[in-house]
């Protein structure tokens, strides 16, 4: 038989949502609308499982009650799409299901209208799919009726309603600011679009709505925000997209106080209505400095211990070269101590060395402590009085390991805190559900960039120094701590700001000290340092990634998972497959030759 489409719903309306049948509507007629789950057969009886974005309802066609339809239920494929009326009953006792939500009622069909035919689905329509994340993203579409898909995209609408409510409820006014807009020096690669009628010239996708914020201060907005999409090209990993959402933020006459405490709110907000979580306020907070000492991050994840020790002093002298050399050429040695760690096989404790030697440390040397002393490769070279002030500063006791790296600061760092992420996962030590935030305050205003032979801004180089370490501005720039700060939570970076610099001055020799030089400063952002001049107020903010708040919010394990439509780790939108070539036709227009295709 052939199968035969209603191209509408011949007048029928829905009665609701297939997830909302409960047993106190039985006995009444419903009309049902979605897609075919599943159809099972069961001789005389036909039974189908109808899916919207609110759940599954079960409808039975039975041919006694109407041929017909059942006739026309047979033919039901996966993915279908149809509507139907029936009558609401109770299911039979032995077919209660309560792993539905609708599961004490079914739905007997009396007339089946097929409104549109499903190609065979690629994949099943399940949270557990076995399917590839390269085809779920090709058929984007299909992957979104998994009801986890639905709920990530619930999530973030809920997150950003609440925090428009928020900060509506404080004085915060949502200001939308250009996509074609001209470079902004937030440090990743600029995404370019030509101008058709500038032949040579460029707007650029903006990486942050960073100068503009700025200037709507300087407007006397006083207090904006805005749920904006920035652009940034560079290399992809789970937590970054080309193109990403931030809730960013500005206030004039601000203090970090006052941004901490603007911020805190919303947060413990958020936590508290889609998380039903008190956050205990204020939040904890460490500056950059010891974040990087203790846990070898700029956004450590509090969640566990395994914090960095320092046994450079008690080295210092050691007999040990490998170490002692180090140090005396101005490195460090610093190690983590494993609370049991004597559970650690030979092969885990030595695998710890092609581990770090990714982030460019030459090895792990270890020791477990016994009762008999300690039983490691490097305990013949240390000294009893050594292995003793060891065993303090690491608060080492019977049975556990104590790991070490001896190399410059920023190596032993970026090894050891990685390490440290590495061993909190493989040994179990994260707690689940927990949220761990943490401020992290004072940044360096600036960095040496060796391969550029140049400082950087650690932030951007709008960001304020420290009243008291203004001083050492001329002397000494790479000890100048700023007034920036970031926000992370489990170990992901979610928010990062800064108190500006508002005087014209300033901000001059800051951009000089960058080695951009006057000239470069006037053509790159000379309208926003005419604007410092026309008395820009105090102000200062952040911005967080949405993106990755929903992320961590819903346990999603990628940035991909909460974006309707994102891109792949290689930066292709598989739906629609962009980037693509464009007719020759359309860069004749634009004044560009393509070589790649000549
Ligand atoms: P920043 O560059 O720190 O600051 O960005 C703010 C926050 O945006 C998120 N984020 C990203 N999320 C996904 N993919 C990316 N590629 C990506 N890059 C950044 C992070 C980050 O904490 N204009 C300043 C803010 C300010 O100073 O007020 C800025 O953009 O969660
Ligand atoms: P070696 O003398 O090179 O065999 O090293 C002895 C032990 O020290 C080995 O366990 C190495 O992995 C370790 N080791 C070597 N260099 C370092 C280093 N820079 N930091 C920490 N451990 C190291």
């Amino acid at each position: 038989m052939e199968r035969v489409f209603s191209d509408q719903l011949g007048g029928w309306k829905r009665s609701c949502y297939c997830g909302e049948p409960r047993s106190d509507a039985v006995g009444r007629e419903l009309i049902l609308t979605g897609w075919v789950h599943t159809r099972r057969d069961h001789g005389g009886l036909i039974f189908v499982d109808l899916r919207d974005r609110s759940g599954i309802a079960q409808i039975v066609f039975n041919p006694e009650v109407d041929a017909e339809a059942h006739e026309k239920a047979k033919q039901l494929r996966s993915e279908d799409v149809m509507a139907v009326r029936g009558v609401l009953s109770r299911r039979p006792p032995e077919t209660l299901n309560p792993d539905l939500a609708t599961g004490e009622v079914e739905l007997m069909g009396n007339e089946l209208r097929l409104l549109n035919a499903s190609h065979v689905p690629p994949f099943l329509i399940e949270n557990e799919t076995d399917a590839n994340e390269n085809t779920r993203l090709k058929y984007r579409y299909l992957d979104l009726r998994r009801p986890r898909s639905l709920s990530h995209l619930l999530l973030r609408y809920r997150m950003t309603k609440l925090i428009r409510d928020h900060l509506d409820g404080r004085g915060f006014i949502e200001v939308e600011t250009p996509i074609l807009t001209k470079s902004t020096p937030e440090g990743a690669r600029d995404y370019l679009v030509p101008s058709r009628i500038y032949h040579g010239k460029f707007y650029a996708l903006p990486q942050s709505p960073q100068l503009f914020k700025q200037i709507l201060m300087v407007g006397g907005l006083d207090r904006y925000f805005q749920i904006v999409k920035c652009f940034r090209d560079e290399d992809l990993r789970a937590d970054r997209q080309p193109e990403f959402t931030q809730l960013d933020m500005e206030m004039s006459f601000a203090q970090p106080d006052d941004v901490v405490d603007v911020v805190e709110g919303l947060i413990a907000a958020l936590f508290k209505e889609l998380k039903g979580i008190e956050l205990k306020r204020p939040f904890q907070s460490v500056t950059w400095e010891e974040a990087m000492n203790r846990f070898g991050s700029d956004k450590p994840d509090l969640r566990f211990g395994l914090e960095l020790k320092d046994f450079t002093e008690a080295l210092r002298n050691s007999q040990f070269k490998v170490f002692s050399t180090v140090i005396q050429k101005g490195g460090v040695v610093k190690g983590i101590c494993i609370p049991k760690g004597d559970e650690l096989s030979r092969k885990d404790l030595d695998d710890m060395t092609p581990f770090v030697a990714t982030f460019g440390a030459k090895g792990v040397a270890w020791t477990k402590i016994t009762a008999e002393g300690w039983q490691s490769p490097i305990a013949k070279f240390l000294s009893e009085a050594e292995r003793t002030e060891i065993e303090k500063i690491a608060g080492a006791h019977v049975g556990d390991v104590v790991l070490f790296s001896a190399d410059t600061t920023e190596v032993v760092h970026e090894a050891l805190g990685h390490l440290r992420l590495h061993l909190g996962e493989k040994l179990g030590l994260i707690p689940e559900n927990a949220y761990a935030l943490v401020w992290i305050m004072d940044f360096p205003l600036m960095e040496y960039d060796a391969e550029e032979k140049r400082y950087v801004a650690m932030h951007h180089p709008f960001t304020a120094p420290r009243d008291e370490d203004l001083s050492l501005l001329d002397t000494e720039p790479a000890k100048v701590r700023s007034k920036a700060y970031d926000l992370a939570l489990n170990g992901t970076e979610v928010g990062g700001g800064s108190i500006r610099i508002h005087q014209v001055e300033l901000q001059r020799k800051i951009l000089a000290l960058m080695g951009i030089g006057t000239e470069e400063a006037e053509a790159k952002f000379g309208f926003f340092l005419e604007a410092l001049g026309f008395g820009a107020p105090p102000h200062g903010g952040i911005a967080f990634g949405i993106d990755r708040l929903a992320m961590l919010f819903s346990g999603a394990k990628s940035l991909r998972d909460v974006i309707a439509f994102p891109k792949s780790q290689r930066a292709v939108c598989l739906l629609t497959d962009a980037p693509s070539t464009v007719d020759a036709s359309q860069l004749r227009e634009l004044g560009i030759r393509n070589k790649v295709a000549e």
